[in-house]
């Protein structure tokens, strides 16, 4: 078994482009609207947010857990200065300068797994931020990990490889599991991994306590797929947006 990321690195692009992209446009809007100079990207991934900042004359900083993402961030950005794009975690990376945005895209806060990680990562937000600084980040809710992940799958593949996620609910750690099973075709034969992805969340109240404990002014929240109202037993994910001033 492989860690998470190691095998999906080289696929993520071909894989999520699309959704990442249709984000990352949005947060640039919101970036050029507010006249921000800087951000700082957690949980970058593959570093396509970080390079979109960068075309646009943005200073950009970012860090991934996954040292095969961000061995692709560093082709996609051109960036190569380790404390610009980091190999860390989430919690305790700090960018070399307060920056004006901080973003944690696509469940990337999801893979800490529990309140006081969540806690942890919120306090290091708060310290990296300028004084109008803001944090924009998604994540998947409890009511998705726990009734919508058990039996679900997904399939992808090209002539190459071939990747079947299975999702399940460990009632026993509240958190959701997700399999990766990978078939690659490599040097005339067919190789199989797998990576073990785990999911937590906590109640969008939690949540907004602790972003007020932290340090953040204001908080707001709203389904992320419906740009609306949350409703607890229906929406999956939620898109937040936490103020250091009100
Ligand atoms: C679903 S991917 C999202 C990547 C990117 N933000 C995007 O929008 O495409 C989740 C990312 O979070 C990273 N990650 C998970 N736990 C982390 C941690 N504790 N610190 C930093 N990155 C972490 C993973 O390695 C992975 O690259």
């Amino acid at each position: 078994m492989k860690l998470p990321y190691n095998i999906f690195a080289a696929y993520y692009d071909t894989i999520t482009r699309s959704a990442q992209d249709e984000r990352n446009k949005m947060i640039l809007s919101i970036a050029k609207n507010e006249g921000v100079n800087s951000i700082c990207d957690f949980g970058c991934g593959t570093g396509l947010l970080m390079k979109l900042f960068k075309k646009n004359n943005l200073n950009t900083f970012g860090c991934d857990l996954s040292d095969k993402m961000i061995e692709i961030a560093k082709i996609n950005t051109l960036i190569q200065d380790d404390r610009i794009l980091s190999v860390e975690d989430m919690t305790t990376y700090k960018p070399p300068q307060l920056v004006d945005i901080a973003t944690c895209n696509y469940d990337s806060i999801n893979y800490l797994l529990n309140e006081k990680l969540w806690k942890k990562y919120f306090l290091n937000v708060y310290s990296i931020l300028n004084d109008n600084g803001q944090f924009i980040f998604d994540f998947v809710t409890l009511y998705d990990i726990r009734k919508c992940w058990p039996g679900y799958k997904q399939y992808h593949e090209n002539e190459h490889w071939a990747l079947l996620r299975i999702a399940e609910y460990d009632r026993s750690n509240d958190i959701g599991i997700e399999w990766f099973n990978w078939h690659i075709y490599q040097d005339g034969v067919w190789i199989q991994d797998t990576e073990k992805h785990q999911h937590a969340s906590l109640e969008k109240e939690t949540v907004r306590d602790l972003l007020l404990s932290a340090g953040f002014a204001s908080v707001d929240m709203t389904d992320a797929d419906s740009g609306a109202e949350i409703f607890d037993n229906e929406t999956t994910r939620i898109e937040v947006r936490a103020y250091k001033k009100g």
